[in-house]
C-alpha cells in the first residue's frame, strides 16, 4: 500500500493526507500530496492496467489517493480518447500529432478530474459546504460532483464574463451561484477569505487534491502511449494548477520509473493574459500580476494562484511559456471544430501555438506532440455564433447558415450551385 502524506511547498511541514487544510497552518504556503508507492516501474505499470475502475483518475488511484474507500466520488470520469486528424496537422506544419480531449468529461472539461478527488476529500475530512471562483469549468464541475456528494456548493464568478454553457451548467447542476462585478482575480480573492472565515471547502486548484486528479491526464496520456514520452505535450495556462499538476505527473512517472524521458511543456496563454509567458521571457524573475483580457474566458486570468507551481514544472521539463493572440486562437479553433474535433476557445491556443513554435522552428516537422484539448466546443456557444454568423470575425472562414424558401429547388440550388 502506498504511504501518502500533504507537505508544505515553502516550509515542509507535514499533514496527515486527512488533514482538512487546503493552505499550511503555518505559513499559508501551497500543500501537495507526497506518495511513496511500494510498487513501480513495470510493477506499477500492471497495476495500473489490471485495474477494475471504471474510472480514467481512480485507475491511477495508488499515486492519487490510495484510501478513498466509500467515500469516493466518481462520475466516472477520464479516459479521454488521443486523436488524431492530418489535416490538422498539416495545419500546423508537423507530422506527429495527438490531441487529448479533455472535453470528453462529464461535464466537458479536465476539471472533472480533479473534482472527483477533491470532493472525495470533501466527504473524507467531514466538509459541510464546498466552494470555488472560476471562469466557469471548475464551477461546473464542482456543481456536478456536489450534486453527487450531497453537498452544498457554492460558486463565485466575475458577471458577464463566463461561457454560457458554464454558466447554464453550473445553474443546472444546482450550485448556489454568485456574480460579483470584477474579474476571476478578484473572485479568487473573495474566495479565499470565504474559505478561511466562513468554513467551506475549497476546492479551487490550490486544493492539493485538484492536483492529483488532474495530474491524471499525464497520466493517462502516457498509458495510451504504451508509456512512450511524446517530445512535447503543449497546454492552455490560465490559474496554472494544470501546468503545475502535468509537471507533477512527468516528475513522479520518472521517479518511480514508468517513463524514462521527461516530455518537454508548453504552457499556452493568451496575449492579453499572459503574465506567466511574460514572466518566462524574463527568466521567471517575478510575476507581475496584470488586467486580463481575451475572448478565451477560460484563461482569463492576471493572478495565477499556481504561479511557483507553474515555474517549477515548466523548468523541471526544459518547458516553455508562450503566448498567441486571440485571432490566432480563433483561426486554430475554427479548423479544429471544422476538423470535427471540436474545442473551447482556450483549448484551440494549443494548436495555434505549436503552429507558431513550428514557424519559428523551435517545434520540428518530425517532433512527437501531444496537445491538451481542456473542454468541449458546446462551452461557448456564443463565440461560435459569432465566428459563423452574419458579422464574423473570421469571415473568409466563417460557415453562414443560408435562409432558403421551403422547397426542394431552393435546397438544390444550394447543394448544386450553376456552374
Ligand atoms: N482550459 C480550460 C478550458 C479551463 O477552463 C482552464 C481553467 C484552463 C484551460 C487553464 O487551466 O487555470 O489550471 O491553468 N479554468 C479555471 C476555471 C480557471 O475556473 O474553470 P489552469
Amino acid at each position: 500500500m502506498t504511504t501518502t502524506w500533504q507537505e508544505c511547498d515553502d516550509c515542509a511541514h507535514r499533514l496527515d493526507e486527512r488533514d482538512a487544510a487546503v493552505r499550511c497552518p503555518h505559513c499559508a504556503g501551497l500543500l501537495s500530496v507526497h506518495h511513496a508507492p511500494v510498487l513501480t516501474g513495470n510493477a506499477l505499470r500492471e497495476h495500473f492496467a489490471t485495474s477494475p475502475s471504471p474510472s480514467g483518475v481512480w485507475r491511477f488511484g495508488a499515486v492519487v489517493m490510495p484510501d478513498a474507500g466509500a467515500d469516493m466520488v466518481s462520475h466516472p470520469e477520464g479516459n479521454t480518447p488521443l486523436i488524431e486528424r492530418q489535416q490538422l496537422a498539416r495545419w500546423a506544419d508537423v507530422t506527429r500529432l495527438q490531441f487529448k480531449h479533455e472535453g470528453h468529461n462529464p461535464t466537458g472539461s479536465f476539471k472533472d478530474r480533479g473534482m472527483t478527488v477533491a470532493m472525495t476529500q470533501a466527504r473524507r475530512v467531514g466538509a459541510s459546504a464546498v466552494a470555488c471562483a472560476s471562469t466557469g469549468n471548475t464551477s461546473a464541475s464542482l456543481a456536478a460532483y456536489a450534486a453527487q456528494a450531497g453537498l452544498p456548493a457554492l460558486a463565485i464568478i466575475p458577471e458577464g464574463q463566463i461561457a454560457l454553457g458554464k454558466l447554464a451548467q453550473t445553474l443546472a447542476y444546482g450550485a448556489r451561484t454568485v456574480m460579483i462585478d470584477g474579474d476571476f482575480d478578484d473572485c479568487l480573492r473573495l474566495m479565499d477569505a470565504v474559505s478561511a472565515e466562513l468554513g467551506v471547502y475549497l476546492v479551487n486548484s490550490v486544493n492539493p487534491w485538484r492536483i492529483e486528479g488532474q495530474k491524471t491526464i499525464g497520466l493517462d496520456l502516457l498509458r495510451q502511449r504504451q508509456w512512450q514520452s511524446p517530445d512535447w505535450i503543449v497546454l492552455p495556462a490560465g490559474n496554472l494548477g494544470n501546468t503545475a499538476a502535468l509537471g507533477k505527473a512527468i516528475d513522479e512517472a520518472m521517479t518511480w520509473g514508468l517513463i524514462t524521458r521527461r516530455p518537454r511543456i508548453v504552457a499556452v496563454q493568451a496575449e492579453g493574459a499572459a503574465p506567466f509567458a511574460d514572466a518566462f521571457a524574463r527568466g521567471f524573475d517575478r510575476l507581475v500580476p496584470a488586467e486580463a483580457h481575451t475572448i478565451a474566458t477560460a484563461i482569463k486570468i492576471g493572478a495565477p494562484a499556481s504561479y511557483a507551481r507553474g515555474v517549477r514544472a515548466i523548468r523541471s521539463t526544459d518547458g516553455l511559456v508562450v503566448s498567441v493572440s486571440d485571432r490566432e486562437i480563433l483561426e486554430a479553433k475554427v479548423a479544429i471544430d471544422a476538423a470535427g474535433v471540436g474545442c473551447e476557445p482556450a483549448s484551440a491556443a494549443t494548436l495555434a501555438a505549436i503552429r507558431k513554435l513550428r514557424r519559428a522552428g523551435t517545434i520540428a516537422e518530425d517532433d512527437d506532440i501531444v496537445a491538451i484539448l481542456t473542454g468541449h466546443l458546446l462551452k461557448d456557444p456564443t463565440i461560435v455564433t459569432e465566428l459563423h454568423g452574419s458579422d464574423s470575425t473570421v469571415p473568409g472562414l466563417a460557415n453562414r447558415p443560408v435562409r432558403i424558401a421551403n422547397t426542394l429547388d431552393a435546397v438544390a440550388a444550394v447543394l448544386f450551385p450553376a456552374q
